[in-house]
């Protein structure tokens, strides 16, 4: 399958790495394809990954993931162009976070609304399928987790497009955990901000993947 990767930031660099290691092409797109640590990512790899630009990227994936900030998402998308990604699975990653009052950072909007139904909204003719979201990013490829595959939440109102996405998630190393339709985003959302918090507040994030061996509460 032809991935395209809509964000060059942490999280699509290491989605981009993990899909091309397991033999799909990749193109990440950016604004600013001529980066020096863009043209090293694409040296790193052992795969057929290249730089591109939004829109080239979103053209060329039969699957396409969206991991851009989330201010500049709407952008990212204009960028992009919706019809390229008619038809399409998105696999939106983002986080509706505002930064703007430092950390940690505050929901951009939930409760009744989520990123994951605004990314439908602008791309109203993609099958969009939140995923990745509630995970930090060093772990979202080959998590190191004994026993059993970690768990990933996803949520969309397209079975066979969950159905793709959790095919992608077990090649990178994960089960699936179908959370309902898009709108459960409202819930998938806040849990990473949980999530991020944690991380903030203990400085470790291998409770993701780890069992616990740590006090119910109080920092380790
Ligand atoms: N970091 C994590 O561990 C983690 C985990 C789960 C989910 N997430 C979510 O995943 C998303 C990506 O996170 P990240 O940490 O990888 O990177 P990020 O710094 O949040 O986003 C980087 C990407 O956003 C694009 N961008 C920023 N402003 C833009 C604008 N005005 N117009 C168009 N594009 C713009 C950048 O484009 P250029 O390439 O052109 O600069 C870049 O590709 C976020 O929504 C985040 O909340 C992050």
């Amino acid at each position: 399958m032809k991935l395209g990767i809509l964000g060059s930031g942490i999280v699509g660099r290491t989605l981009g790495a993990g899909f091309a290691s397991r033999g799909h092409p990749v193109r990440l797109g950016t604004r600013f394809p001529a980066r020096p640590e863009l043209r090293h990512w694409v040296h790193s790899q052992a795969g057929d990954a290249r730089v591109v630009s939004f829109a080239e990227a979103a053209r060329f994936g039969d699957a396409v993931v969206l991991a851009t900030d989330w201010k500049g998402t709407e952008h990212a998308l204009e960028l992009a162009r919706p019809a390229h990604l008619a038809g399409k699975v998105v696999i939106d990653a983002t986080n509706p976070l505002d930064f703007s009052s430092g950390m940690p950072p505050r929901l951009d909007i939930g409760h009744s609304d989520s990123g994951g139904e605004q990314v439908q909204r602008w791309l109203p003719g993609a099958r969009v399928v939140k995923a990745f979201n509630t995970v930090i990013a060093r772990h979202m490829v080959g998590p190191k987790c004994p026993g059993a595959a970690p768990a990933m939440w996803i949520a969309g109102n397209d079975d066979e497009a969950k159905n793709e996405v959790a095919g992608l998630l077990e090649e990178l190393g994960w089960q699936t955990l179908d959370a309902g339709a898009l709108s459960q985003a409202r819930l998938l959302e806040p849990l990473a901000l949980l999530v991020l918090c944690r991380v903030v507040q203990t400085g470790r994030d291998d409770f993701l993947v780890q069992p616990l061996e740590i006090p119910a509460t109080g920092k380790e």
